[in-house]
């Protein structure tokens, strides 16, 4: 596993350089948001209190086709787990505010694992951070909870 992690910062190093710093970052803050529970569970979601904000209809509409050419769907279903998490899971788990965006976001662009099992999410460093936002607005807006 260390060795996998090593090779793996490396490849992220050499592809982008200047995501390095992020996806540290993110790392960190994805261990914070892994209950203990989580952890001796894998499977188990814990769901993240919070409010969902609203987002424009535009913003959807334009998360929805990225993710439809970015292609998210190889891995990822609306309804069921395929190789990723089902999106509604997804939206499930976090609530729509700017920090859980932001989390995301960062995850897609420089890949990840851990959050839902043993699987690993490719990066995409090509997606821009603002993009990225936009494609989670969409998946977390797939359960809006007041
Ligand atoms: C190679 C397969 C693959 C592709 C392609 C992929 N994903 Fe994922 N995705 C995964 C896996 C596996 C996970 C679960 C990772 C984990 O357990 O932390 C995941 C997790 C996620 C999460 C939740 C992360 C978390 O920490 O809770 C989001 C959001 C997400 N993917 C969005 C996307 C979007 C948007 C795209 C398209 C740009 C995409 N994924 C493309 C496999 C993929």
């Amino acid at each position: 596993m260390i060795l996998f992690l090593a090779a793996r910062k490396l490849i992220v190093r050499l592809l982008v350089f200047g995501l390095l710093m992020n996806a540290c970052d993110q790392k960190e803050k994805n261990g914070d948001l892994l209950s203990e529970g989580e952890k001796r569970h894998r499977d188990y979601i814990r769901k993240i209190p919070g409010k969902d904000e609203h987002v424009p209809e535009e913003v959807l509409a334009k998360g929805e086709v990225l993710i439809a050419y970015a292609g998210c769907y190889d891995c990822h279903k609306i309804d069921k787990k395929s190789k990723g998490p089902a999106f509604k899971d997804i939206a499930k788990r976090y609530p729509i505010q700017p920090v859980y965006r932001d989390l995301l976001a960062r995850k897609i662009i420089s890949g990840g694992f851990g959050s839902w099992g043993n699987p690993v999410m490719a990066p995409h460093p090509h997606i821009s951070m603002e993009n990225a936002q936009t494609m989670v607005y969409y998946i977390l807006s797939l359960e809006y909870e007041d």
